[in-house]
């Protein structure tokens, strides 16, 4: 099996300035810390599959609406091992019309799995923020100490695909509820991927993205449960916060999140639009 990868991004003010400087001066290698990220998506292919796999990402990339990107990288790499097979999470969606609501949810989420009342507002202070790390921050679920190894990155989870089958089902099951399922299945893969690693609690997850407003909680208690009106539409603030037990091995889990390759080839339910109250007894059952 094959992991194919796909980055694209634009050079920023300050790189294209570098750039004219060092064709002016004929020096070599370019500054590469002002790129901006446009996009990104994974998968794991069979050999077979990389061709049309390849087109695809190509096409993504040229068009999101972030913009017009002047880089595409892709990557096809051969995964080392065979990758483990999950069940991806079930996915609710929480009747929420507001951020302040969406907050007292999130809260109550925490609370209810366990996390410090520290913690929750480590979490919600960072994804206030104006500068977004590149990838998600790990926070001790007690303490709300972070522990990712550097604070401006963060931890990128990388490795994950899913089956073309699964990824029918999943269509199936979402289908004709006015909900983008290219976009929630990506990110369900990635939340399954982050649940399945026994030293994470909870995840969340606001898009950075201005024209995307729905978050999500994902657990192995509680699920994947889609939170709408996270944030204003027009925001480009959000990003991820993992919170770690607090006896966890923080290398492993990194080294479990970037490296070990996970396939989903099962799927489970959809429950559907319900109230907050209503989750919690679906899982009290
Ligand atoms: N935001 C900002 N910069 C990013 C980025 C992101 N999300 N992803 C990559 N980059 C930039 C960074 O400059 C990064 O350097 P760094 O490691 O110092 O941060 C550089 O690109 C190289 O990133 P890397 O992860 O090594 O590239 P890759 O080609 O191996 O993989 C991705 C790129 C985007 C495919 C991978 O990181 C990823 O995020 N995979 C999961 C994608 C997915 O399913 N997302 C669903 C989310 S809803
Ligand atoms: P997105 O849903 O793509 O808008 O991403 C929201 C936030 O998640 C970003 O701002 C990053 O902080 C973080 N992020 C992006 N990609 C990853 C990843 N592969 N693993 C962990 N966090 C990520």
């Amino acid at each position: 099996m094959w992991n194919i990868r796909m980055r694209a991004s634009k050079k920023g003010k300050r790189q294209k300035a570098e750039d004219t400087k060092q064709d002016f001066h004929n020096t070599a290698g370019a500054q590469t810390d002002s790129e901006i990220h446009i996009s990104g998506a994974e998968g794991i292919y069979s050999e077979s599959e990389i061709p049309a796999a390849l087109l695809n990402y190509t096409k993504r990339a040229l068009a999101h609406t972030r913009g017009r990107p002047d880089k595409i990288v892709l990557t096809i790499e051969a995964l080392g091992q065979k990758p483990l097979s999950l069940r991806s999470l079930p996915v609710a969606t929480v009747k929420c019309i507001s951020p302040s609501e969406a907050k007292q949810y999130i809260t109550d989420l925490l609370q209810e799995s366990g996390i410090s009342s520290s913690a929750a507002k480590t979490a919600l202070d960072l994804l206030k923020r104006k500068n977004t790390l590149r990838g998600a921050a790990l926070v001790l679920a007690a303490s709300g100490k972070r522990v990712e190894p550097d604070a401006l990155r963060g931890v990128r989870v990388s490795r994950l695909g899913i089956t073309s089958h699964a990824a029918s089902a999943l269509l199936k099951k979402m289908a004709g509820r006015r909900i983008d399922t290219q976009r929630i299945t990506e990110a369900l893969i990635l939340a399954t991927k982050v649940s399945s690693c026994k030293q994470v609690a909870a995840e969340i997850c606001i898009s950075d993205n201005p024209d995307y407003t729905t978050g999500y909680f994902a657990s192995r208690r509680f699920g994947y449960v889609r939170i709408p009106h996270i944030k204003r539409a027009g925001s480009s603030r959000g990003g991820r916060v993992f919170f770690l037990k607090d006896d966890a091995d923080v290398g492993a889990a990194v080294h479990y999140l970037e490296k070990t390759p996970v396939l989903i080839s099962k799927t489970d339910k959809y429950l559907g639009e319900l109230s907050l109250y209503e989750l919690f007894d679906h899982y009290h059952k």
